[in-house]
This record gives structure tokens, C-alpha cells and sequence, in this order.
């Protein structure tokens, strides 16, 4: 049995709504975006959403109103996509990086706190593969320090921290819309917030700092010109992608609702495996499981990449966990204490897990990990 590893949850309804954006003559950035931010903002319990090209720009852009620029370094975890230290670098600022906590896998407050010096202006929690990040306890630190919190929520949308919802927290989450992410727009990104300022900087960043939207200037009685009074950035979403974002939004709670499920079936299966270990669910959060990660206890008679050339050469693709940016050729040189996520690159991986994977194709996979590692243990 052939089983994907990922798929994007499309319900048949995008291609009439986005030809409909195509008909009516308007595609690039405009009423469909307008839509879409209002509807996401509601979603995530946010006054503000901003819709951009993709989470880095989104990350990029939040960083860059909260003032950080040349010189200046930004806490981030190296547990995570090499996008979230990206997005610090475009800025010609500094990503630090520091540890995880072991069990969640999120950046450990304490280590965030002992990276910190006087060049220091923002932490980067990472609500990583969709595990809220303790988020009082980082909102304290930044308190503490006079520092700014941007959320990296690239795989957070449905995601609840002590029953809040992510994108309502803090000064700034920023949401991907890639396919790999829980809900598409093909590429795009989100970022949220309460102050209702700063949406109207980033509004103007996104599009070059002009001080007119282009709505704005399509609904003009009189004639009317923009003006530029800072520099800024074209990070534009298309009417197109909103139109797809919109049925998207539709489908998010069954999305999430099967996320679930299919996760729980994976938890119960496994709960007996001797050394693998599903994820750690702390009582604070709820989340999206935009992937479903297990770990292979250290001293397990098989390492993870083993494993996992098992499972493929049985048809079952994984992918390895969360990636150590500080490993890649990109960051070298990185000589903070990260042994946390050394460990958690090297031991964990990712299983089969979308809203479309049936119940045959997860047993199939249950079937297959579960009788490897009976066979290994033997
Ligand atoms: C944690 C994290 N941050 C940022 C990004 C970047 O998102 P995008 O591809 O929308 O730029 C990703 C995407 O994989 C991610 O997983």
C-alpha cells in the first residue's frame, strides 16, 4: 500500500472561488485579502490580521516594526525550520540561538533567558509543529528585559494556549499558509495582533510603506496620490490565494478535528511500544498536530534513521524530525550549549499524518512500526 506523507485538505470548492476572484478582473491584493484578514482575525480572537507572501516575510515584517534592525540579535530555537533564523538574517540582525525544552520540544524559557546581552531586542517562541510554547512565562522575560515577543506560528492556526487562542496572545504571531502548514493558500502568511497601530504600519510595510491602499485609491472621488513617507516592502498576497484562504477557513475546525483523531489513534497504538515515545502532551496546551513526531529512546536497538529507511523500504515515508539550524552550512560556528536539540535532531521522526489519510493507510503504517520495533526488541 502506497501511503503520502503529507497532503493539503482541499474540498473541492477553491477552484470555483478563485475562478470567481479571476472573473471579477481584481488579483492582485485587494477586497478577497480584505475578506480574509477580517475572517482570520476573528478566528484567532485577534483585532488585526495582516496578510503577507509567506510566514518569513510575515516574521520578517513584525520584526522589522518592532524596531529590530543592523546589529541587534533576536533569540530563536535551532530546533526549527531554517525559515524562523531567515527571517532574522534579511533584517541584518542576529539570530541566537538557544535550547529546547526536552519534552516539548519549544524553546526553554530559562535558556532564552541566559542568551540574553546588551544587543538583544526580541524572542522568537516557536509554537513548534503546532505545540503551543509556554508563552506567560516568555511574556515575563520580555517583560523583564524590555524586550518584544514575535510568535513564529507557522504551524499554530487552531492552536489554544490555557484555552487562548494562538494569534491573540502577544504583540505579534506571524502563520504560514504553505501546504505542509494545517490550512494553504499554496504560499502565503499571516500575522496577527491586538494593537491596532502597528496592523496599520505592516499594512503599509507590506506594499512599499504607501500611504494609500490600493482600495483606497480605487474608491477615490477626487484625484488622489499616494505618498511614500518611509521605505518599505512588497510582501503582497494576491486576491487569489485569499479566495483559497477563505474556503480553507471553512474547512479548519474538520481539519483539525481528523488531525486529532488520526493522532490519537497513532498515541494508542504506540502507548506499548518498548522505546518509542509519543509526544508529550503538557496539560496547558492544545494543538494542531501539524505533524505527529515519535522518538526513539536513546539506547533503542535501532537509531531513527535506520528506522526510518525501514519503514520507506515497506512504502511507509517519514521525515526526520524538526531540523538543528545550527547543524546546516548556513549558521556555522554556534557554540552555545544545545544539547537538548542535538538529542531531538538526532532521534526523532515523523509519521504519515494529514486530514485525508484513511484509517487503512494509518494502520498500515501502525502495522509496519509497530512489528519493526517488535522485531528489533526481540
Ligand atoms: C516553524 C516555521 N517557521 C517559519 C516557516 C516559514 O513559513 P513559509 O514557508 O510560509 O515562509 C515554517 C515553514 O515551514 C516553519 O515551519
Amino acid at each position: 500500500m502506497e501511503v503520502p506523507f503529507a497532503k493539503p485538505t482541499l474540498t473541492g470548492d477553491e477552484g470555483a472561488a478563485v475562478a470567481a476572484v479571476i472573473a471579477s478582473g481584481w488579483v492582485s491584493q485587494g477586497p478577497k485579502v480584505q475578506e480574509f484578514e477580517r475572517r482570520f482575525a476573528e478566528r484567532v480572537g485577534a483585532a488585526e490580521a495582516i496578510a503577507v507572501s509567506n510566514c518569513t516575510t510575515a516574521l520578517s515584517l513584525a520584526l522589522y516594526a518592532a524596531g529590530v534592525g543592523p546589529g541587534d540579535e533576536v533569540i530563536v530555537p535551532s530546533l526549527s525550520f531554517i525559515a524562523t533564523a531567515n527571517s532574522v538574517w534579511t533584517l541584518g540582525a542576529t539570530p541566537v540561538f538557544a535550547d529546547i525544552d526536552p519534552l516539548t520540544y519549544n524553546l526553554d524559557v530559562a535558556a532564552a533567558e541566559r542568551a540574553i546581552t546588551s544587543k538583544t531586542k526580541a524572542i522568537m517562541p516557536v509554537h513548534q509543529v503546532g505545540l503551543p510554547a509556554d508563552m506567560d512565562a516568555f511574556f515575563a522575560l520580555a517583560d523583564a528585559h524590555g524586550l518584544t515577543i514575535v510568535e513564529d506560528a507557522a504551524c499554530a492556526i487552531g492552536a489554544h494556549y490555557k484555552g487562548r487562542p494562538i494569534g491573540s496572545l502577544g504583540p505579534s504571531a506571524c502563520f504560514s499558509l504553505h501546504p505542509r502548514k494545517v490550512i494553504t493558500t499554496g504560499e502565503g502568511g499571516m500575522i496577527t495582533t491586538q494593537d491596532v497601530e502597528l496592523a496599520a504600519r505592516m499594512r503599509k510595510l507590506r506594499q512599499h510603506a504607501m500611504d494609500l491602499s490600493d482600495l483606497q485609491r480605487h474608491g477615490a472621488k477626487g484625484v488622489i496620490f499616494e505618498g511614500y513617507p518611509e521605505r518599505g516592502f512588497n510582501y503582497r498576497m494576491t486576491d487569489m490565494q485569499a479566495a483559497l484562504g477563505l474556503c480553507q477557513l471553512d474547512a479548519l475546525d474538520g481539519i483539525l478535528a481528523e488531525r486529532a483523531r488520526l493522532a490519537e489513534r497513532y498515541n494508542a497504538a504506540f502507548a506499548a511500544v518498548p522505546f518509542l515515545e509519543t509526544p508529550y502532551e503538557p496539560e496547558y496546551a492544545q494543538r494542531t498536530w501539524q505533524s505527529y513526531c515519535v522518538r526513539v529512546a536513546p539506547g533503542a536497538p535501532v537509531e531513527r534513521t535506520e528506522l526510518m529507511q525501514l519503514l520507506l523500504d515497506d512504502g511507509v515515508p517519514t521525515r526526520r524530525g524538526v531540523m538543528a539550524i545550527h547543524h546546516e552550512g548556513a549558521y556555522p560556528g554556534v557554540t552555545a550549549d544545545l544539547t537538548h536539540t542535538e538529542a531531538a535532531a538526532a532521534e526523532v521522526l515523523m509519521l504519515p499524518l494529514f486530514a485525508d489519510l484513511t484509517d487503512a493507510q494509518q494502520d498500515h503504517v501502525i502495522e509496519r512500526v509497530v512489528s519493526h520495533c517488535a522485531a528489533l526488541a526481540a
